[in-house]
């Protein structure tokens, strides 16, 4: 297994595919506030893994229930949210899926194969049941759920070891030891503009503002990128950095993520000034 998923990471032959569908999903995704909404920028967090709770749930529901008697009204009950509800998730997921690493996208696109499967074979399921044809509806259901798990098991394989939409900079918190850090002293840093320090070899971004100083991970939790290379905007009234490959924002005097694709907060050190010199300690 962990060899044909190496493969299908690697299978450039998805590429042409995967290609065009980024591009019909960016086309027809445009609006920014709707991208940000499905991201879970709202949130702080991403909104899909939340979001397929529901479908996943209800489907699983649905499996017992089938094997109860008299259980055919809830069972179709359960089927037609588990159905309903998986299109709303399958677009978030699209939302997030367009903005991933190539090697991500592959999986990605298998994965969402592997639904859209799910999907139909609950749809036909759905019709049977209210059609009065019940052993049809279950037996698809079954082949549903056979389908959607092997899409779960691959957005599994997306999330924890490709790290899609995971905070990829949280990870940096663990290098750096407890207690304060030095900085820098307070007077050599320039106002309003991002400046780049380590603290324990963990790159982090300053930002000053009268005598406020934000001390922010450098790293970009959505896949990585140099912030400290980023432009600094003022997004709805509050100054924000603003990541220079794909554009996520972060709130400078908080974190909270104000456009994606990131769904996850910036981290943001706690500070003191200590005889004029600036500190920083982990959160
Ligand atoms: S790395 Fe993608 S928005 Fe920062």
């Amino acid at each position: 297994m962990r060899e044909l998923l190496t493969k299908l990471e690697q299978a450039t032959a998805l590429d042409r595919v995967g290609d065009r569908l980024q591009r019909a999903v960016q086309g027809t995704l445009r609006s920014q506030r709707v991208r940000d909404l499905l991201h879970g920028v709202w949130l702080g967090h991403p909104l899909h893994p939340a979001m397929v709770q529901v479908p996943v749930g209800a489907w699983i529901s649905a499996a017992v229930v089938d094997l109860l008697p008299g259980q055919r009204r809830a069972a179709t009950a359960l089927v037609g949210v588990g159905t309903a509800s998986a299109l709303p998730a399958a677009v978030a997921g699209l939302n997030d899926w367009a903005s991933l690493a190539r090697d991500q996208r592959r999986v990605g696109l298998v994965h969402a194969a592997a639904n859209v499967v799910g999907l139909s074979l609950y749809a036909g399921s759905l019709v049977a049941r209210l059609n009065g044809r019940h052993g049809m509806g279950r037996a698809l259901a079954y082949l549903g759920l056979s389908a959607a798990s092997g899409g779960a098991y691959l957005g599994g394989h997306l999330a924890y070891k490709q790290g899609a939409q995971v905070s990829q900079s949280i990870s940096e918190l663990h290098l750096i030891s407890d207690g304060w850090h030095p900085v820098g002293d307070l007077s050599s840093l320039p106002q309003r503009q991002l400046i780049t320090r380590e603290i324990d070899d963990v790159s982090v971004i300053l930002y000053r503002h009268g005598d406020d100083v934000t001390v922010m991970l450098e790293r970009c939790p959505h896949q990585s990128g140099p912030l400290g290379e980023g432009e600094v905007q003022e997004i709805d009234g509050h100054a924000c950095v603003v990541c220079p490959w794909h554009g996520s924002a972060f709130r400078l005097n908080g974190g909270e993520v104000v456009h994606g694709p990131s769904g996850n907060d910036q981290v943001i050190l706690p500070t003191r000034i200590v005889e004029g010199r600036l500190e920083a300690r982990l959160p």
